[in-house]
C-alpha cells in the first residue's frame, strides 16, 4: 500500500477537497496501528465535521473501518439473519423483546450490543440485572446459541472495527461526534462487520434523541441505509419519535421487567407497537413471511426469551433486584399528560445510578425511574406520576430536581402523535 503524508490529507479536507480511496484506506490503517497520531486524526475529524465526506469517500471510509478488524460470518447457520440498531433513546428496551420475537418467527438475531454512556441506557447493563446472565460469549458460543435458540444478545468483541473504537473515543473528547458522515460510518462499520444479511435501523428523533431535528434524523437514516445497501446488507430504517420516553420505565432491572411484561402479552402499548413494527421490518428484510403478533400472543417469543437468558447463564425465574430507596413524584393537577421530557427522565435515571459517567464506572442494577402515565393519559392531582429507584439515597435530590417540570399537564384531552414517523428504504 502507498504511504501518504497525513498533513497533506488534513490540508486537503480542511480546504474542501476530497480524499482518494487509497488515501482513505491508508489513513484508517495508519491510525489504527498508531502511525497517525490522535492529534492528527483529531484535526482531520474536525475538518470532516465541517466539510463532510462525499458519496464516494463515505463508503470507502466505512469499508476501511470494517477492514481494520475481523468480520463475522453467519453463513453456516440454517436460517437467515437479521439485526437491529437503534440510535438510542430513553426507555428504549426494544431489543429485549424484539430479538426473541424475531427468532421465534424463524430468523436468527445476532444482536451485538453495548453498555450505556450518558443518558441513554445500554442493553447489556439492563440484561446484567438478571442474576447470573453474562454478556461475554466466544464466537463459537455465539454461533452455537444462534443455531440452537435463534437469538443472542451479547457484547461486541474488541476485534470488530477497532478503527471505530479508537476514532469514536477521540471524537467524543474533541467535539466531533455530531457529524452525520462520521456517525453513519461508525454505526454501519460495526453493523456490517457483525455479518448480518439484513439490518433494520431505528433512528430516533426528538428531545431525547441524539438527533433532535427531524431533517437531521432523516439524513442520518438515508446515509446509513445507503451504506448498508452498498455493502450488500438489506437495510431499512424507521424514523421514530423520541420526544417522550418509551414505555413506563427507564433504568436496568425496571426495563427488563417491562420487557418480560411485553413478552407475556401485556406491557405498554408504545413498546408493543414499536417491537412489532421493527419485527415486521426485520422479517421482511430477511425474506421470511411470518406474523410477529401471533408469535407474541402464543407465548413462542417468551419461550425463546427464557432459553436465550438461560443459555447465557441467567435465571429467567429469579426475582430482579429491587432498589433500597424509592421516592414518588405526584401530579400537581387534574388533566391529561401533554408532554414528558425524555431527556429529563433519562438524566434522572442516570443520576439515580442506572447509567455511568465514565466507561469504567459500575451501574446499579435496580436504579431507574418508572412512571404511571404517559402522553395522552388522564391524571388526577396527587396521583403518583414518577417513582425513583436507587440504592443510594444521596442520589435522590438531584434526580428529583431533574424531573421538576418534566411533565406538562393539560386541562384538555391530548392525543399522542404517531410513534413511527417515517420509513426509509
Ligand atoms: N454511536 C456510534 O456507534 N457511533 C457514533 O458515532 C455515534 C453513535
Amino acid at each position: 500500500m502507498s504511504t501518504f503524508d497525513v498533513v497533506d490529507l488534513i490540508r486537503t479536507k480542511r480546504d474542501g477537497g476530497t480524499l482518494s480511496d487509497d488515501e482513505i484506506r491508508w489513513l484508517i490503517a495508519a491510525y489504527t496501528d498508531g502511525r497517525v497520531g490522535d492529534e492528527q486524526m483529531a484535526a482531520l475529524a474536525m475538518a470532516i465535521f465541517f466539510r463532510g465526506l462525499d458519496d464516494r469517500e463515505l463508503p470507502t471510509w466505512t469499508q476501511a473501518m470494517i477492514d481494520s478488524g475481523v468480520r463475522m460470518d453467519f453463513s453456516s447457520l440454517s436460517r437467515p439473519t437479521a439485526d437491529k440498531h437503534s440510535t438510542g433513546g430513553v426507555g428504549d428496551k426494544i431489543t429485549l423483546p424484539l430479538a426473541p420475537l424475531v427468532a421465534a418467527c424463524g430468523v436468527a438475531v445476532p444482536q451485538l450490543s453495548g453498555r450505556g454512556l450518558g443518558h441513554t441506557g445500554g442493553t447489556l447493563d439492563k440484561l446484567e440485572a438478571i442474576p447470573g446472565w453474562r454478556a461475554a460469549l466466544s464466537n463459537e458460543e455465539m454461533l452455537a446459541q444462534l443455531e440452537d435458540v435463534g437469538a443472542v444478545i451479547c457484547a461486541a468483541g474488541s476485534g470488530l472495527a477497532p478503527a471505530d473504537k479508537k476514532l469514536y473515543a477521540l471524537r467524543d473528547v474533541t467535539g466531533t461526534v455530531e457529524s452525520i458522515a462520521m456517525i453513519s460510518a461508525s454505526i454501519m462499520s460495526k453493523k456490517i462487520a457483525e455479518g448480518t444479511s439484513a439490518l433494520v435501523l431505528d433512528v430516533k428523533t426528538g428531545a431525547g434523541a441524539f438527533m433532535k431535528k427531524r431533517e437531521d434524523s432523516d439524513a442520518l437514516a438515508r446515509t446509513m441505509v445507503a451504506l448498508g445497501k452498498a455493502a450488500g446488507v438489506n437495510t431499512v430504517a424507521l424514523v421514530t419519535d423520541m420526544c417522550a420516553p418509551l414505555g413506563r420505565s427507564a433504568g436496568n432491572a425496571v426495563e427488563v421487567a417491562e420487557s418480560v411484561e411485553v413478552l407475556a402479552g401485556g406491557g405498554p402499548a408504545d413498546v408493543v407497537e414499536l417491537t412489532l413494527a421493527l419485527a415486521r421490518e426485520m422479517l421482511a428484510c430477511a425474506g421470511v413471511d411470518a406474523d410477529p403478533a401471533a408469535a407474541l400472543a402464543s407465548g413462542r417469543a417468551m419461550d425463546v426469551w427464557r432459553r436465550m437468558i438461560a443459555a447465557q447463564g441467567g435465571d429467567p425465574d429469579a426475582p430482579l433486584p429491587v432498589a433500597r430507596h424509592t421516592e414518588v413524584v405526584r401530579a400537581a393537577s387534574d388533566g391529561w399528560v401533554a408532554s414528558m421530557d425524555a431527556l429529563a427522565v433519562g438524566l434522572a435515571a442516570w443520576r439515580l445510578g442506572a447509567g455511568r459517567a465514565r466507561k469504567e464506572d459500575p451501574v446499579q442494577a435496580a436504579a431507574g425511574v418508572t412512571w404511571t402515565a404517559s402522553v395522552g393519559d388522564p391524571v388526577r392531582a396527587g396521583q403518583e406520576l414518577f417513582r425513583l429507584h436507587t440504592d443510594d439515597a444521596d442520589r435522590l435530590p438531584r434526580a428529583l430536581e431533574t424531573l421538576e417540570g418534566a411533565v406538562a399537564i393539560s386541562r384538555e384531552p391530548v392525543e399522542r402523535g404517531p410513534l413511527v414517523l417515517g420509513r426509509i428504504t
